[in-house]
């Protein structure tokens, strides 16, 4: 099965021309970020060879799109992939985990640092934006032991606070949030491996919702047909990609949470109450790159991003389909172009004006386990069979032209909201949107869309 890694993608990119290298000296404050803003925009990865104050050269650029991933898997090293192609591999990881090997040495091993020679201000970390608190390390997977005893990997923005301190934070949806509440309330220690550059199918799996039971390391081991390697971390003996630019082990002070901010996905500043974490030891490559991920509603964190709810919302179609004989199609919309959360699109073959509210009041209690669906779900869009539910100008035409009574649109002000909807009142609670946008029984046949009888099979191939 083909696996290139981190530096084989990298020189793909090197060989297409779609990798810039920039040795002048740039500033990791604002002018480095705006640089890489403009690089992503043009498709563009990059080196940036001197970066003030930084001993390692600063990485990224590299996952903006789907495609992308075929440098990793297409044996040809073709950028052709789709989201479903992406999901699937995760998903395939998931249904046949293959255990990580443990070795004695690797890459990641070359040099290690712990006491006085830990120093998190050699690496270029960018600080993005006007209003952000600090510099982020914003593409490192945090590595830790969940209660359960099972190795879980994600995606934890990190703040760099001084030589040897970081903040790591946890989202509401995360199982490191979950972990973290767990250790303060038992009162145990916990520590967290961030790991930067790490084996690409692991940042695909560690950006993906598992399930609790499933390591993503195991995950992302059964994507590529073999066990991820690993060594342990000095301090925790946490498994560690060797195959890894560099690695952070740190103590996480569950008692003294600091407040930290962040331009986020969704185009919005994010204030965060995180842990200080005291770094214990520091892993790296001799010549290590530090991988950083563009901040932001950027193409890179998004395009890995969407990974997070590919196949939690497969699970969601899934059920409502089940719920209702007269659902046609579900499709989840996760797009930061339309906001942060998500927007369900929901096709149904019409008997009664009254379905559609029921399938909205339904869907958006809907529960997914750990949460209802309207703690992620913004709107809940119903339209007729003839949309294109994948299609949101489709969708958007239906909702625009099919509306003609207030009672279709359902406002909820009183659903609990995730955190990154920072238009939520003080209370948590955020606007719900249901939409019927289907055609009313009464003009159910007048509705209908202009169709020139016959285009499908008439193909203007055969009259050239
Ligand atoms: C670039 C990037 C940055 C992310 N930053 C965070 C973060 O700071 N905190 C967080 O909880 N989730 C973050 N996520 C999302 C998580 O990685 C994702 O929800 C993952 O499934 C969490 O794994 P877990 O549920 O095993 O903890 C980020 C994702 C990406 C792609």
């Amino acid at each position: 099965m083909t696996n290139r890694n981190f530096r084989e993608v990298l020189d793909l990119l090197d060989q297409k021309g779609d990798l810039v290298r920039i040795s002048k000296e740039v500033d990791p404050k604002f002018e480095m970020p705006a640089l890489m803003k403009q690089l992503e925009e043009e498709g563009k990865a990059f080196i940036f060879e001197n970066v003030k104050g930084a001993k390692h050269p600063s990485v990224g650029g590299i996952f903006t799109s789907m495609d992308r991933y075929g440098l990793i898997f297409n044996p040809d090293a073709s950028e052709k992939y789709s989201f479903d192609d992406a999901g699937g591999r995760v998903l395939s990881g998931v249904a046949n985990p293959i255990e990580n090997i443990v070795l004695d040495k690797g890459p990641i091993s070359e040099e290690i640092f712990i006491d006085d020679a830990i120093n998190l201000m050699d690496f270029p970390v960018a600080t993005f934006f006007e209003l952000d608190s600090g510099p982020f390390i914003t593409s490192a997977v945090g590595i830790f032991k969940k209660p359960n005893g099972v190795i879980n990997v994600g995606f934890y923005r990190c703040m760099i606070v001084d030589q040897k301190h970081l903040l790591i934070n946890a989202s509401g949806l995360s199982d490191l949030r979950k972990s973290y509440d767990w250790h303060r309330e038992n009162n145990k220690e916990m520590s967290v491996a961030m790991v930067i550059g790490a084996p690409p199918p692991l940042l695909m799996a560690a950006a993906s919702k598992c399930p609790d039971d499933v390591s993503e390391l195991e995950v992302a081991g059964g994507m590529i047909g073999k066990g991820i390697e690993t060594i342990l971390s000095p301090d925790s003996g946490l498994p560690i990609p060797i195959e890894s630019e560099i690695v952070i082990e740190a103590k996480v002070d569950l008692n003294n949470m600091i407040e930290n901010t962040l331009g986020e996905f969704g185009n919005q500043y994010g204030t965060e109450d995180a842990p200080m974490c005291k770094v214990t030891s520091i892993m790296k490559r001799k010549d290590a790159m530090f991988y950083n991920v563009m901040a932001g509603r950027a193409k890179e964190h998004n395009n890995l991003g969407y990974l997070t709810i590919y196949g939690l919302s497969k699970g969601v179609c899934a059920k409502i389909k089940e719920s209702f004989s007269f659902v046609n199609d579900v499709a989840i919309h996760f797009d930061t172009k339309i906001g942060p959360l998500m927007h369900v699109v929901i096709a149904i073959k019409k008997s009664s004006d009254d379905q559609p509210a029921e399938i909205i009041n339904k869907a958006f209690n809907l529960s997914l386990g750990f949460f209802n669906l309207s703690w992620m779900a913004k709107r809940v869009i119903i339209v007729d069979d003839d949309i294109d539910i994948n299609n949101m100008d489709d969708v958007e035409w239906a909702t625009w032209t099919r509306m003609g009574r207030a009672e279709k649109m359902h406002l909820f002000s009183d659903f609990i909201t995730w955190e990154i909807d920072r238009a939520a009142l003080p209370d948590k609670t955020s606007l719900r949107v249901g939409i019927d946008a289907t055609k009313d029984m009464d003009y159910f046949d007048e509705l209908v869309k202009p169709i020139v009888p016959g285009i499908d099979q008439i193909n203007l191939k055969d009259y050239l």
